[in-house]
């Protein structure tokens, strides 16, 4: 039944793979020769590959999906054109370059993300990396892929051999979740801060058990909830639901999501 009612997605899964490989082209044309980063107002920074992306995704969309809705990490919200929309509501959530910073600074961890959201729900998703020769994807439903290939999260059940990863330690430790992480550190057996889309895809893919992020916006997070569903893990938000809109979350394997939660939350003894 969910697989008649999810194959609706697949002509859009198609667009949004080559329209994030178009981006991608652009991307690494910057990035080969480097690019200067300005400082937005709210003191993140932005490069004209940031700038040239989205416009490049958004135009596409508005092209191909003229009543869908768009949100963006540099341009905000556009609404579409709603006198001729009819169906399901629809955005678009791009993150032209997620990882600008080491973008700029020549590490190749960052990542074009595109994910389409119907009714409140991500129904697909694309992490395109190209300088790290990696594309993720999911379409909900149909499971998850890297590549072209399947991917699957790890079945680790055992939290003393387990892998988490984390974004950025700072705003751990300031928004209060420092206590429970500690725990989580001392009892598993690495812990790795990759950060950006690499911290979150070694979970996609079953190299890691988890990966706690704090202090992000709904477009780091929209197509990773998908693909982390899709490749048998789970998401969860740091308020108690699974929503991309509350600025943090932790995605982990099936196994251990309620023990990880847990932990952070100071539910769980050790
Ligand atoms: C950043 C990355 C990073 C996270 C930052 C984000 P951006 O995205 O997602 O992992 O820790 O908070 O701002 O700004 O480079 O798209
Ligand atoms: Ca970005």
């Amino acid at each position: 039944m969910s697989g008649v009612v999810f194959d609706v997605f697949s002509r859009e899964l198609a667009f949004a793979l080559d329209v994030c490989e178009q981006a991608s082209k652009v991307a690494m044309k910057h990035f080969k020769r480097g690019v200067e980063t300005a400082t937005k107002s709210d003191g993140t920074p932005v490069t004209v590959a940031d700038t040239e992306c989205e416009r490049l995704i958004r135009q596409a969309i508005t092209n191909s999906y003229p009543t869908d809705r768009i949100m963006g990490e540099e341009e905000g919200e556009t609404s579409a054109m709603t006198e001729r929309q009819t169906g399901p509501s629809r955005r678009w959530i791009i993150d032209p370059i997620d990882g600008t910073y080491g973008y700029a600074r020549g590490i190749p961890v960052w990542a074009t993300l595109l994910a389409l959201e119907q009714e409140g729900e991500i129904v697909l998703g694309v992490v395109s990396a190209p300088a790290m020769q990696e594309v993720f994807w999911a379409e909900k439903g149909k499971g998850a892929f890297r590549n072209g290939e399947r991917i699957h999260a790890s079945k680790l059940d055992d939290i003393s051999q387990a892998q988490i990863n984390f974004g950025s330690l700072n705003r751990i430790v300031i928004e209060g979740y420092w206590p429970g992480f500690s725990k989580i550190a001392q009892q598993t057996c690495r812990q790795r801060g990759f950060g950006d889309y690499l911290s979150f895809s070694q979970v996609f893919e079953g190299k890691a058990e988890g990966n706690l992020e704090v202090g992000v916006k709904p477009w780091d997070l929209a197509p990773m909830k998908v693909i982390i569903e899709e490749a048998g893990g789970k998401f969860s938000d740091l308020k108690g639901g699974q929503s991309i809109y509350t600025g943090g979350c932790f995605i982990t394997n099936a196994p251990l999501h309620d023990l990880f939660l847990a932990m952070l939350f100071g539910d769980s003894p050790g």
